[in-house]
């Protein structure tokens, strides 16, 4: 799917469902949306990766993390585009390595915290559910985005869990890092997320709560698969 100012006038489908996953870094949100949203054969929505997109954009054109009118210019002129396994594009360009190294991850939380940033990446993200159902996954869904959502989920696993799970990814790339400051890194971005003023990282009343510390990927999947169909009003097999 396309972003952009263009696209941004709703899609034919009428009402959707809508599952909001939100929860914070490294609590599995987007292995688990991303499965889920393929089994059901739904959108997927990555809200991360646009705020990370950006955030790459601004680096690349000498904007300051901390100037919020050049910012919010900036997604006025951004062309991103997001594919079903949430590959990004900017300005047709894959950003999707590019966007993932501490550099940018440092930055995106920097400008997201900006009320005029998060402004005008809402429009953007509401709009890919007028397209059909979706299951997406960031900080604010439940509480900003999709207050309206069928199914609001709060994924949170224990410091020790995201931190081991970072540790593996990097791995798996072939990157060493150290377990300890990986856990400090996941502890600043926690305490950034939670206390900046415009829709910080928190739990709301009509969430689901699930602790993935002790789940596997198929663990977090078959119950997510369980509650959506309880929601739909269909019994789970
Ligand atoms: O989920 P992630 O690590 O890719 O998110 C990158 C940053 O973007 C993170 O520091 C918080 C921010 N973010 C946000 O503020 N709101 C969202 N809906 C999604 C991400």
């Amino acid at each position: 799917m396309t972003f952009g100012p263009t696209q941004n006038s709703g899609g034919p489908n009428g009402p959707s469902f809508v599952v909001a996953i939100d929860g914070p870094a490294g609590a599995g949100k987007s292995t688990a949306a991303k499965a889920l949203a393929r089994r059901l054969g739904w959108r997927f929505l990555d809200t991360g990766a646009i705020y990370r997109t950006l955030a790459l954009a601004a680096l690349e054109a000498g904007i300051a993390v901390d100037d919020e009118t050049g910012l919010a210019a900036l997604i006025q002129t951004l062309r991103m585009s997001q594919d079903p396994d949430g590959r990004m594009k900017l300005d047709g360009r894959d950003v999707s390595a590019a966007i993932r190294t501490e550099l940018v991850t440092r930055a995106a939380s920097t400008i997201s915290a900006h009320a005029r940033v998060r402004a005008g990446l809402l429009e953007i993200q509401r709009a890919v559910a007028r397209e059909g159902p979706l299951v997406c996954e960031g900080r604010d869904m439940g509480s900003t985005v999709f207050p309206r959502a069928e199914l609001k989920v709060y994924l949170d696993a224990d410091l020790g869990a995201r931190s081991r799970r970072r540790h593996e990814e990097l791995a798996a790339k072939g990157q060493v890092a150290n377990l300890d400051e990986i856990a400090h890194q996941i502890r600043e971005r926690d305490h950034r997320d939670q206390t900046r003023s415009a829709a910080p990282l928190r739990r709301v009343d009509d969430q689901i709560y699930l602790d993935t510390s002790d789940l596997d990927t198929e663990g977090v999947l078959a119950r997510l698969q369980d509650l959506v169909q309880t929601r739909r009003g269909v019994s789970p097999p």
